[in-house]
């Protein structure tokens, strides 16, 4: 152990992969964030700070949450990376570039840390639970003043205020944690569209992933507390919510008090005023009848699934351990198409999945056809320390695992191109969400399908639903004109 931890038995708790997978069915405990003494609220008056989110939504979440934690601290938010005096970065350890770009991010913060040796630098999020990575921190980066894992967000007051006085690299991981805590501050990014956690953490241990090693057991919020989270925001004037979760479809399956699935939970929150209701990811595998079933009540319930298949390939569909073969998966589509005529399905890929031949690669292709995906998300395979996949035999040429890729994209980009063609003339409703990034004369917003429409209208239709006639479909977003009469009837898009 370093000569700067030596002493730090208190706050020292290192990650353990091994401790993070025995895991049973303990009881979830429930329970309220506190709220802080007088002397924390005063710890940060005067001063900056700045997160650094990389990684999925549950990290753009937990860092709305952890600007939530500090403005209660008395911080207040800056951009600037030089005049913030903490500065905590959010990672992912999804592949093995998104630690990369992590690690390459820590190394140049080094300078600003010499400069004003008062900043506090502190390393949060998944990459934070992998004891690889606390153990190079440890030993090349010992500049980092605080690092903290995904379970220990509340307790972030107190991580601080012993960073801030001890001077001493502050760790605080915890591999096993099973709980929930409610009513923690949040401070949200945007005023229209907010993220809902209704469940952490996965069990689904598909053998290439890591997640469920950083992010613990599967546990559910319960169902008064997130409808009343909605309830809040509709309140507040939110248009949309996305309800999150590594594998929403699990939902409720770990309630000893109640049977409450994902399905009901969709039925409630659809009786719910706020426009818009998305919610991400759902694991094939659980996607039940009842949830199509209120899915196609539609109304708020918007006609968008993410739906991902990573192979079209049975056999390296249970090698991964996804528990669906192709025609299992197939049929979900079906089912979900004639629910839903309308719906819009994307999904995640991973090519080159250790022993993955041309032959079983082609069967991803021809999935990719049948189903005709809206849009995909494809990865190259990346070997994640711990999982049972980074001991399996990769005999692949990186060559063509990035031809795969390139070829995968390639027919996206056809079927995206044709789906996106289909919706010329037609009108859809689009949420505004502000000026386009490219053309401020441009207003940019997204259909119920969460596609991206640029077109010409008044700035005073942002934050507002209009209707856009599809004039220019293109591959990722479409071109239209705002048509200005509200008695069009509602298509969806
Ligand atoms: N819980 C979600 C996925 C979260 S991770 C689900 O099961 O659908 C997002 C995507 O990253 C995954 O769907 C998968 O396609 C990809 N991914 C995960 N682990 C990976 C790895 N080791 N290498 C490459 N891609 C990976
Ligand atoms: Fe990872 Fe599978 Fe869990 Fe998704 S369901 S987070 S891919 S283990
Ligand atoms: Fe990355 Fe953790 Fe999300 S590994 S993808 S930030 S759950």
């Amino acid at each position: 152990m370093s000569q700067k931890t030596k002493d730090m038995s208190r706050y020292f708790t290192p990650p353990d992969l091994k401790a993070a997978k025995k895991r049973g069915k303990e009881q979830v405990s429930v329970l309220e964030f506190e709220s802080l003494p007088e002397e924390m609220r005063e710890i940060g008056k005067g001063k900056k700070y700045l997160i650094k989110t990389f990684g999925c939504q549950m990290n753009v979440h937990d860092s709305e949450t952890m600007a939530g934690i500090l403005e209660l601290m008395g911080y207040e938010p800056t951009e600037t990376e030089a005049d913030a005096s903490i500065i905590l970065i959010n990672t992912c350890a999804i592949r093995e570039n998104a630690e990369d770009k992590v690690f390459g991010e820590i190394g140049r913060l080094k300078t600003l840390k010499t400069e004003n040796p008062e900043l506090i630098l502190g390393v949060c999020g998944c990459m934070s639970q992998e004891e690889s990575v606390v153990n190079r921190i440890l030993q090349k980066h010992q500049f980092v003043d605080l690092i903290f894992g995904t379970h220990n967000i509340h307790r972030l007051p107190h991580l601080l205020q012993e960073a801030l006085f001890s001077k001493e690299m502050v760790v605080e991981v915890w591999s096993k944690e099973g709980d929930i805590i409610e009513n923690l501050p949040k401070v949200r990014e945007d005023g229209l569209k907010a993220w809902v956690n209704i469940m952490y953490g996965c069990d689904k241990f598909c053998t290439y992933c890591i997640v469920p090693y950083t992010r613990g057991k599967e546990r559910s919020r319960r169902p008064e507390d997130v409808l009343a989270e909605i309830r809040e925001l509709a309140r507040k004037g939110y248009q949309e919510v996305t309800l999150l979760g590594q594998n929403v479809n699990a939902y409720g399956k770990d309630f000893t008090d109640r049977t409450y699935t994902f399905g009901d939970l969709m039925d409630d929150v659809r009786k719910i005023g706020i426009p818009r209701v998305r919610f991400t990811t759902s694991h094939p595998r659980d996607f039940d009848d009842h949830l199509i079933e209120v899915l196609a009540k539609r109304g708020n319930l918007v006609e968008h699934i993410h739906l991902p298949v990573q192979s079209g390939n049975s056999d390296i569909l249970k090698r991964m351990a996804r528990k669906y073969t192709r025609e299992q998966y197939l049929e979900l589509v079906r089912k979900i198409k004639k629910a839903i005529p309308d719906v819009v399905l994307t999904t995640d890929i991973i090519v080159g999945f250790p022993g993955e031949t041309d032959e079983q690669f082609e069967d991803t292709l021809s999935l990719m056809r049948e189903v005709e995906y809206d849009s995909a998300f494809t990865f190259i395979y990346s070997p994640r320390e711990g999982t049972p996949a980074a001991k399996m035999k990769d005999d692949i040429p990186m060559e063509v695992k990035k031809e795969r890729l390139q070829r995968l994209n390639k027919l996206q980009d056809e079927i995206s191109r044709k789906k996106n063609e289909a919706l010329r003339g037609k009108v859809v409703e689009v949420l505004v969400e502000g000026e386009s990034k490219k053309n401020s004369e441009v207003l940019s917003g997204r259909t119920r399908t969460n596609k991206l429409v640029n077109f010409k209208g008044p700035k005073h239709l942002i934050g507002q639903f209009t209707h856009v006639r599809i004039t220019e479909p293109q591959t990722y977003t479409l071109k239209g004109e705002w048509v200005e009469e509200m008695t069009v009837s509602r298509v969806s898009g």
